[in-house]
């Protein structure tokens, strides 16, 4: 299984401190973030991975983390995205890297406690679909601001609502996705939503209607640290305590 880790965007949530770095560069109790997602699919058993980045600093990334053999990848490779077009744009630009293997794509901003790598072993026993990880627990207000599963009566999914202003389940999605090499056919369908990005909850959603969806409730805690200020320090303050990427 190949890896995508997705640190684009203009991190406007975190302005100020995105004008001179790109969020994924800031740092996390003791590391800049990006490592975390690196170490979570390292873990996961994945060790041949591309990051994709834009803006004005993404030659930083190369300088931090040079072939990915320190962070213990075989191979890294890098993206350049153009204009902050959505995180289903952006995962569109692996596509030749992928080559028609099942990938495991996650948001360089997201902070697990526990391995992946359950979820992982599950979609590579099967590795047909897609099988995304949803985490349980989160306020409702907290919800309002992230993708949020409608679930049917056989405990489905139904479909995911985008940053829903009455959530219609208790659960989120993470940034977490495992998909098959189809992905990229549906990313090709996709219409920019009203914020004038591919949405990545349009490719879950795609997933969903052909009846292809699995789904795990991930174990423990999951933060996006580039939600907002107070969720980056709500993650550095959990990190520093309790660690992440625990077995
Ligand atoms: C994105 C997804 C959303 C998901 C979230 C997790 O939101 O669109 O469905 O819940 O990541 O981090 P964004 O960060 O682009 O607002």
């Amino acid at each position: 299984m190949k890896g995508v880790i997705l640190a684009g965007g203009s991190g406007t949530r975190l302005h100020p401190l995105t004008r001179i770095t790109n969020k994924h560069l800031l740092p996390i109790y003791d590391r800049p973030m990006i490592a975390y997602a690196i170490e979570a699919l390292v873990q996961a058993g994945i060790t041949e991975v591309m990051l994709v980045t834009g803006g004005t600093h993404a030659g930083e990334f190369l300088r931090l983390l040079g072939n990915g053999h320190e962070h213990g990848l075989d191979r890294l490779l890098y993206a350049y995205q153009d204009r902050p077009g959505g995180i289903a744009e952006a995962l569109g630009l692996t596509e030749r890297f992928v080559d028609g293997d099942p990938v495991l794509v996650m948001l360089g901003d997201n902070i697990v406690e526990r391995s992946l790598r359950p979820t992982v072993e599950r979609f590579c026993a099967d590795p047909i679909g897609a099988r995304i990880v949803l985490t349980a627990g989160q306020d409702p207000e907290h919800l309002r601001s992230l993708g949020v599963p409608v679930m049917d009566a056989s405990g489905r999914i139904a479909r995911i609502v985008e940053k829903p202003e009455d959530p219609p389940s208790p659960y989120a999605v993470t940034g977490i996705y495992c998909y098959d090499a189809s992905v990229f056919d549906t990313i090709s369908t996709l219409e920019p939503s009203g914020r004038g990005e591919l949405e990545i909850t349009d490719v879950n959603n795609a997933y969903i209607a052909k009846g292809s969806m699995a789904y795990d409730v991930l174990d423990g805690f999951w933060g996006d640290a580039g939600e907002s200020i107070d969720a980056y320090y709500a993650v550095n303050d959990f990190v520093r305590t309790h660690g992440a990427n625990r077995g």
